[in-house]
Formats: structure tokens, sequence, C-alpha cells
């Protein structure tokens, strides 16, 4: 796992996809910079939601509203007093660690334990293993389960309750040691804001003191009477939008997946009061299936609904995705109630309400919300997709098997070889696909380590010019997957490639 982890990140590297953030001062933690390709993979991420979303919904609009927000927003929000981390500092190694986290990680070592007792029975037991029956019957594994519920349940009464004594006191009882150091001296836990500061204003007396914003929602809710009026929104109605959160992450050790600089994709769905029951089931089967629609495999999706609920929900579930170190949250679904709406309305004076022509009454509206991180979407795509096969001739490639339509490139162009006017031809297929496409152009090395370098990129399509061509105007085109080659006309390749990569 670790090692598939580690391929993925010096991949990421190594093909232009992601760098550290200022990496040549050795890098900032926990931020990170998309590069040439990971910049076309993101934005294509994103137009994928955006289309989903937006263009295929009749009553669901999206704007791009600012970073900075006036500060009462957090207020009402509830971030100012509830966004909060339990923090614990290791004496020794002077490190500071998540406690709830600490915790998470203990369970999961346990859990490995489990993934080792299936492992073992299945190959003891062969083609007649049922692991739903073992795992539900096994003494040993049900009780390692019993020892993690135990542990989680309680960590979660005591986080309710903000009885963060009792936190460190579980750290201690499971003698929870320094993950770095070994270390078991711990601090007491205290609760941490994970909001960044920054100042708006010249001089020093007059700033005003302002918060990068740690989610996009908020942006939504301010404009939410804005929207409807002048859009002349009916409900039920969405409003989306894609942009960066800034969080002081505390526990940021996992590449992409949780960053201090990120971006979310949110959808704020503005209801009928009473009616979230069934919205909340519609947008957790709509949100699957967009998952599903890019085609990397059922079983690596599982919904995750929550016992514990953050201030604002009344009911609240992730989609998880199995990323190289496990299942973990990859977009939350959030019955978010009236809660936000009433609560601007609370602060800011305003009336936040809707007429319902139908009800002949006015209301705040109820609101269901999807929220995605994309960098963590980013990552979901990224690993999955990313393979070292074995081929039939005895050597094996690295191939980064990226849904088409998400592909930075979509086609690389190759001349077999740099004279008898090959190059030429391909330039002009590139010149000429370039206006439908992302299109690639490589002269270099033999063709065959031309196809590798492309396959380990994700390009979905090689498009080679040879002598041939000159003939009779016809390319090999060579495909990512299954390595099949054909012979096509030139004037075709738009819509083969446009086949494939379209949505
Ligand atoms: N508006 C609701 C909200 O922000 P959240 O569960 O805190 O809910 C939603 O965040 C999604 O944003 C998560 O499912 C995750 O994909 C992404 N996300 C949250 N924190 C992140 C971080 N530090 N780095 C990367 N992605 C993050």
């Amino acid at each position: 796992q670790d090692d598939q982890f580690k391929k993925v990140i010096s991949h990421a590297k190594e093909y232009g996809y992601v760098f550290q953030s200022s990496e040549i001062y050795d890098g900032l933690s926990a931020v990170y910079d998309y590069a040439q390709n990971g910049a076309e993979l993101k934005k294509n991420i994103r137009d994928y939601w955006w289309k989903a979303m937006v263009q295929m919904n009749e009553n669901i609009v999206g704007i791009d509203a600012a970073i900075f927000m006036h500060p009462t927003t957090w207020k009402a929000s509830g971030h100012v007093d509830a966004f909060n981390d339990p923090l614990i500092d290791n004496k020794d190694s002077k490190k500071r660690y998540r406690a709830d986290v600490l915790i998470e990680d203990y369970c999961a070592k346990i859990e490995a334990k489990i993934d080792k007792e299936v492992a073992k029975a299945e190959k003891r037991f062969g083609e007649a293993f049922n692991k739903a029956e073992f795992v539900s019957t096994n003494p040993r594994v049900l009780g390692y389960q019993e020892k993690i519920n135990e542990i989680l349940s309680r960590m979660a009464k005591s986080l309710e309750n903000e009885d963060l004594a009792d936190v460190k006191a579980l750290i201690e009882e499971l003698e929870i040691a320094d993950p770095l150091t070994g270390s078991k001296n711990w601090t007491d836990v205290k609760q941490f804001n994970l909001m960044f500061g920054t100042k708006l204003g010249a001089s020093a007396e007059n700033a005003m003191d302002l918060y990068l914003r740690p989610e996009t929602a908020q942006g939504i809710f301010v404009n939410f009477l804005n929207v409807q009026k002048t859009g002349r929104m009916k409900i039920p109605f969405g409003i989306a939008q894609t942009g960066k959160a800034f969080r002081n992450e505390i526990v940021a050790r996992q590449f992409i997946f949780r960053m201090r600089e990120f971006e979310q994709m949110e959808m704020q769905f503005f209801i009928k009061p009473g009616t979230q029951q069934e919205w909340y089931e519609h947008w957790k089967e709509t949100r699957l299936k967009w998952h599903l629609s890019l085609g990397m495999g059922e079983d690596n999706y599982r919904f995750h609904d929550h016992e514990k609920l953050a201030h604002y929900a009344d009911a609240a579930a992730d989609i998880e995705f199995k990323f190289p170190f496990g299942f973990k949250e990859l977009e939350g679904i959030h019955s978010r109630t009236d809660f936000d709406l009433s609560q601007h309305e609370k602060f800011s004076g305003k009336k936040l309400q809707y007429f319902d022509p139908e009800e002949n009454k006015s209301y705040v509206p109820y609101v269901l919300e999807t929220s995605i991180g994309l960098d963590r979407m980013f990552l979901a795509v990224f690993s999955n997709s990313l393979v070292e096969e074995e081929l039939e001739n005895g050597t094996s490639r690295t191939v980064l098997k990226l849904p088409s339509v998400l592909a930075p490139i979509k086609a690389a162009v190759l001349p077999l070889v740099k004279k008898d006017g090959l190059p030429e031809v391909a330039r002009k297929i590139v010149d000429d696909l370039k206006w439908d496409f992302n299109i690639d152009y490589d002269e270099k090395d033999a063709v065959g380590r031309r196809y590798r370098r492309q396959d380990a990129n994700g390009t979905p399509f090689c498009i080679t010019v040879d002598h041939d061509t000159l003939e009779d105007n016809t390319v090999t085109i060579r495909h990512r997957d299954s390595m099949e080659q054909e012979r096509v006309k030139i004037e075709d390749l738009r819509e083969i490639i446009k086949k494939e990569v379209d949505v």
C-alpha cells in the first residue's frame, strides 16, 4: 500500500502533474502546485463536474463568489466557534498531532490485522471462501471489530461532549506513541481553530480582520436571495460553485489528500422544509452515479453514514473512495436544514426567505449540500489509473489509464522518422486537430519509447505517421489501454477521438 502510494507521488512529479509548492526552498508543508499536465487534468475534472451539475440541470446555476467575505459570515456560519480540531503535543518530540487522527490511525492498525486474517483464511479455503460470512463469524475478527467500535464510539462521545480530558485518557490507555519518535509523553488536548486569518486595509489601526474562507458554501448562502431573484429561480433549485478554500490542517501528510489550500466543488440545493429526506436520498444516488460514470470500478466506492454530525447538519453521508491508503472520504452529502440561512438572517438582520407561490407563504428554505474536494478527486482518479502491466512478451509497462474524458492530452502525433517529409505531415495533423483537442507532437526517440511515454502520461491515442501515409493519407492509431493499432484515414481522426473523449 505504502509502496503504491509512493509510486503515485513520484509518478505525479515525473510526468508533470503535481509538484511540491516552492520546491526550490524545500517546499511548504501540505501545499502543492499543479504542473502542466496536472492543471489540465484538474480543469477537466472541474469541467466534468460543472457540466453534470450546472449545464445538465435546468434548475442549477453556477456562481463564483470571492474568497474574502465579511468577517461576520464566519460568526454566523459557526466557524469561529465550532470549526476546531482537537490537538495534542508530544512533550519530547514537540510535534503536534490531531488527537482524533492519532486514535483513528491506531484503529487502522487493528483493521490491518483483520485484513491479514481474511487473507490467511482466503488462502486456506481458496474458491470456497466466503468473506462476508468469515468476518461476521470468526471470533478473532469479531474481537478486533468490537475493539475498533468501542474506541471510535468513545472518542466520538468525548469529542461531542467536549470532554478533552477523556480524549487524552484514551490516548494514554491505548498507549499510543508519537509515530515519529515512539514517545508516549503527551500534553493535554486543546481545541484549535482551523481558519487562516488575514487583514484588509492599509494601516494597522484601521485594518479589518478577515478569514480566508474554509469552505465555498458560505459564498452561496449569502448570495441566495440575489441569485433567486435575478435568476427568477423556483424552489427546488441549486447554486453551484468551484473555488479555493483554506484550512490550517495539522495532520497534512497524505500528499494532496489533505491540503492547507485546496479547491472545493460545492452545490447547495434549496428545498421546501420537510422534503429533506427525499432530496438527501436523491443527491446521494445522483452523486454516486456521477462517480460511477467515470468507470473507475464500483467496488472502489462506498457510503459512510455519519453518526457524529457537524454543527449544521441533520443527516450526512460521505462517498468514500478506495485510495492507496484505504477507504477515505471523497465527497460529502449533507442535509443542512435551514441552519445557514437562518443564521445569516439573524446576524445580518436581512430576511433570507423564499415566497412559495404554491403554498402562498414565505419560508427559509432547507438546504441539501453536495461537497467534493477537487484535489481529492484528482488523487482518486490519478491513483486509480496508475497501473504496472505485465505484457505477453515478458516486459512490463507503466500506464496511466485515466478516463479519456479527463486525460490532459487526448492524442499524440508521432512521425515515424524525423525525415522524408513525415514531420511536416504530422504537424499538419496537429494543426488541424488542436482546434478541438489538446494534442501533443513528439518526434524524439524510437516510436516504441514514445508509445511508453504517452502510456505513462495517460494519453488515450497515439497517431503514427509513416511512409505509407504519404501514399494513401492513412495513419496508424494506437489505443492506450488495449495497445491495439488500426489503420485509419486522416480525415476520420477527429471523429474517432471525439467518440472516445466526449462526455
Ligand atoms: N461545505 C461543507 C464542507 O466543506 P467538508 O466535509 O469539510 O464539508 C468537503 O469538506 C470536501 O472537501 C471533503 O469531502 C473533501 O473532499 C474536501 N476537503 C476538505 N478538507 C480538505 C483538505 N484539507 N484538503 C483537500 N480536500 C479537502
